[in-house]
């Protein structure tokens, strides 16, 4: 859908972006940008820079940008039209809308309104009829009044339509709660409850949204835990339970376990830093969730075969994310909810002071996974165990896990030294190759790193880039510029990108990319937000008269090319300029 130009110019005013990027990212002003830790990929040190003149954001790390709108796009997950909904709630404007379209962030809310009237539903129910034997569950779990109410707990009783039936009465259809997830249609098209008997978890993302549930019988039946399915406002890899109150701890690390019941009881003994998945493996989203409240995570997942196995593949996906991680086995019980009860919060303490920094508990991984008895399962284990230390980049921690090693395998430690330098060499040697690799390619130097945006002509594109900011910089240069049209660039995109400049500037209005977003998509956003960021220094007439000439006389040179030629290079500028938003 369009909105009035004039309306999103407003939105944009009123809605800087420095201001709104800083409600999600914490800026530092360097000269005129600002620079933080990007909110969209996982890092350390800041590469998420965003130019406030420019009404711009870029990162050079994971290369998106765009204006203001595509950050919110990119953020809360809105599309183009809910994205401008979203700022224009939060400056306090109208939206000019169109009759009778109710948008995914509408109809989002209406599931989000639903999922919190079921939660209250099923918190009141705890303390309704036939609600002994939960409470005989909860009591047998240990969890306290407090817990309970902290983690807004609840019961489903027995029965098919108990959740269907009271909602129906705050007027929520049928459809609404078999887009929440709450109900289950039968084959003859009659719906019933999907929560039956259960103890339920009510998940809640970091907005205070109720997004989903998880509910657990309170015997031995299976299966052991239901739990929402997918919907528009619950996505498992994206969200973990208690992340809305572990945020605020002081703790300053995570802990993430395995089940719901582990975290709640983590919580109930005292340690308010503890997360768990939604019932999935661990994901990259879930570390980039994480990595914006912390840098270190302790893991304590359950001590079976499989947990085990989790915690390796954990390791490596929150070590990439370059956060700091620990692990912590629990010893003499099968998960930290059943420590806890067994040994008591200071027991667990104690395990979480001794918590092994992740190499050393590989280190004890592999060392189970060999015989030492053996030459063979000798030579094996130190094979392994160098070339797992060979990845540390810092000589210390080679020289100290170098020493364990030796120690552990009865060996010397010159040998084992000898060792990791080998596999260290040869990993340095690899990386090199790579960087290389990446290093030889000449001249492209400007070419999108996007696959699906080439530029065909990199001298007229470095003539067209440049146009482009000279323009945003000094729009009175627009002037000079007459008889240019999108159409003579090379790329198809810095050219739609001109003519959205030049129809901006004729309108009356400042010629910016920062409402881009309906017409272009997020990649070529990002791309042209690249562009336009970069510094240009002092703006010279001179060099947008050189850079016309480029343009134009690359454009002829291709005009002389054979009409099949042309009419393939006109189609495709015709097909880009339709896609997007
Ligand atoms: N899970 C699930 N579906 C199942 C079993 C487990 O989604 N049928 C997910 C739940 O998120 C659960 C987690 O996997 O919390 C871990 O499972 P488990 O260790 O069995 O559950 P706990 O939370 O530890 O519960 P309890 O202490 O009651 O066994
Ligand atoms: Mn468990």
């Amino acid at each position: 859908m369009a909105f009035p130009a004039a309306f999103i110019d407003e939105l944009i005013q009123k809605n800087p972006i420095d201001d709104v990027v800083g409600q999600y990212v914490t800026l530092k002003r360097h000269g005129s940008n600002l620079f933080g830790l990007c909110p969209f990929h996982s890092e350390k040190t800041p590469s998420f820079s965003v130019v406030p003149d420019k009404g711009m954001f870029y990162c050079f790390g994971c290369q998106k940008g765009g204006g203001v709108i595509n950050f919110i796009m990119e953020q809360e997950s809105l599309d183009y039209a809910d994205a401008v909904r979203f700022l224009a709630k939060r400056a306090g404007m109208t939206v000019p809308e169109d009759e009778g379209r109710s948008s995914t962030y509408q109809r989002q809310e209406r599931l989000w309104k639903l999922n919190r009237e079921a939660a209250r539903y099923f918190h009141d129910a705890l303390s309704g009829q036939n609600a002994e034997q939960v409470q005989s569950y909860i009591e047998r779990r240990g969890l306290s009044k407090g817990t309970v109410t902290r983690f807004g707990l609840g019961f489903a009783p027995e029965g098919w339509t108990n959740l269907i039936d009271a909602m129906a009465k705050l007027g929520y259809q049928k459809q609404d709660l078999l887009d929440a997830g709450l109900a289950v249609k039968t084959e003859k098209g009659s719906i019933y409850d999907r929560f039956r008997n259960r103890l339920m978890f009510p998940i809640i993302d970091l907005r205070g949204n109720v997004i989903g549930f998880g509910g657990r019988v309170m015997d031995d039946s299976t299966p052991k835990y239901l739990n929402s399915p997918e919907t528009i406002v619950f996505n498992k890899r994206k969200n973990l339970f208690a992340l809305n109150i572990a945020r605020k701890s002081k703790q300053g690390f995570l802990i993430l376990t395995e089940g719901y019941m582990d975290a709640i009881s983590l919580h109930q003994y005292g340690f308010d830093c503890a997360v768990a998945s939604l019932g999935t493996s661990l994901t990259a989203e879930h570390v980039t969730l994480m990595a914006k409240y912390t840098d270190k995570v302790v893991l304590t997942y359950d001590a079976d075969a499989a947990g085990q196995n989790a915690t390796q593949r954990a390791i490596a996906i929150l070590e990439k994310a370059g956060l700091q991680v620990k692990v912590l086995r629990v010893e003499g019980a099968k998960d930290p909810d059943e420590f806890l009860k067994k040994y008591g919060a200071d027991r667990f303490r104690l395990l979480l002071e001794r918590s092994e920094n992740h190499v050393e508990y590989q280190l004890q991984r592999l060392k189970s996974q060999f015989d030492l008895s053996q030459d063979e399962g000798k030579v094996e284990y130190i094979k392994a165990a160098a070339d797992l230390i060979a990845t540390r980049n810092s000589s210390v921690e080679r020289e100290v896990f170098g020493g364990r090693i030796a120690e552990t395998a009865g060996i010397s430690t010159d040998v084992v030294k000898h060792e990791i330098n080998r596999a260290f060499q040869r990993l340095k040697a690899q990386q090199k190759k790579r960087q290389e690799r990446i290093d030889l390619q000449p001249a492209t130097e400007i070419q999108p790193r996007s696959r699906s945006i080439r530029y065909s002509n990199i001298r007229s594109a470095a003539a067209e880039e440049q146009l482009l900011r000279i323009l945003v910089a000094e729009p009175s240069l627009f002037a000079k510029t007459s008889g240019l049209t999108g159409g003579m660039f090379s790329s198809p995109l810095l050219g739609r990108a001109f003519d959205h400049l030049n129809r901006l500037h004729l309108e009356g209005q400042a010629p910016s990319l920062s409402s881009m977003g309906e017409e272009f998509s997020p990649e070529e956003a990002s791309h042209l937000s690249y562009v336009i960021s970069k510094d240009i220094g002092p703006v010279k007439e001179k060099e947008l008269m050189d850079c016309l000439q480029v343009i134009r006389s690359e454009y002829e040179k291709q005009q002389s090319q054979s009409v099949p030629d042309l009419l393939a290079a006109r189609a495709r500028y015709q097909r880009t300029k339709g896609m997007g938003g």
